[in-house]
């Protein structure tokens, strides 16, 4: 029989796999959020969310030595994808895409195609709490704003950690709550991501240490959580009309008032995030 937490993982995990495949999402996460990049941007060179959303890419890429043909890198939580094709036609490296959503999966799999792609990029279905992979099969455990959506945070990072080679690195980002956050002021926010907290720097520092991650490095990025936020808010009631014959009105409506809610939590400082890095010693 199933623990009360195995349950509690197991729905939190259905919430978002049926809450990413449905076409409300899809079809506004790929044509508002940023494109092949679903994540937060880094904005201190555009306005433009899917520029800066690619920024992020290209800076974490930037802080990791020698990314070369013999890397190879797991996204946990990959989306579309953006990062591993980046990754791959950058620097050649072979990277995994490991997600729960087969709606996002299969999108993956077209663009990997039509850019040539498919043989550095493999989509594999499947949760990062549970990594279907083998032990110490990585150079990088990669994963851009999706731990968020765990109800077992410590299980994801043990499971990179798993799954890291000797001297590996996981690099990350998350939304998570600022670690002076007051308690019970979120509510409103996590009610957009079905659950009931999020990370927080000091959170992810714990972890690491307990899982025997030798180094902690942060870098808190959290200016541009409310500015992204805003500039998708902004997309989104620009294309009002138009993304409401492509998502349900209902959807949209209640992502304007989800967004509000983050934009409001990040603009009173209880809201975080930034690029956290952590090394599997050799
Ligand atoms: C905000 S999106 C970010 C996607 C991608 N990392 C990017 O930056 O473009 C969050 C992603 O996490 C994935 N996800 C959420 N829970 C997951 C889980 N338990 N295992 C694997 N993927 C998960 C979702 O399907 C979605 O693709």
């Amino acid at each position: 029989m199933k623990s009360e937490n195995q349950n509690k993982y197991d729905t939190a995990r259905k919430v978002t796999e049926v809450y990413y495949d449905s076409p409300d999402a899809d079809n506004f996460y790929f044509n508002i959020w940023g494109g092949e990049d679903i994540h937060i941007g880094l904005y201190d060179e555009t306005p433009e969310i899917s520029k800066a959303s690619r920024c992020t890419v290209a800076y974490m890429a930037k802080t990791i030595a020698n990314l070369n043909a013999n890397t190879r890198v797991i996204d946990l939580g990959a989306g579309y994808g953006g990062a591993a094709r980046y990754l791959a036609s950058n620097f050649g490296c072979k990277v995994v895409c490991l997600n729960l959503s087969d709606v996002q999966n299969k999108t993956n799999r077209r663009m990997n195609l039509a850019q040539g792609l498919d043989d550095l990029v493999q989509v594999v279905h499947g949760s990062f709490e549970d990594i279907p992979e083998p032990d110490a099969k990585f150079d990088v455990a990669w994963s851009q704003d999706a731990i968020l959506h765990s109800s077992n945070r410590e299980q994801v990072i043990a499971e990179a950690w798993r799954v890291l080679k000797p001297g590996g690195i996981m690099i990350y980002t998350d939304p998570m709550q600022a670690d002076s956050c007051p308690a019970g002021v979120l509510q409103p926010v996590y009610d957009r991501i079905h659950l009931e907290s999020l990370g927080s720097f000091a959170f992810y520092r714990d972890v690491a240490e307990k899982c025997g991650f030798t180094e902690f490095r942060k870098e808190n990025m959290t200016h541009n959580l409310s500015v992204h936020y805003s500039r998708v808010l902004d997309e989104l009631e620009r294309n009002y009309e138009s993304m409401s014959k492509i998502s349900s009105k209902d959807y949209i409506d209640r992502m304007i008032v989800g967004l509000q809610n983050w934009i409001d939590a990040a603009n009173t400082g209880y809201l975080a995030w930034g690029i956290i890095r952590l090394s599997k010693p050799e």
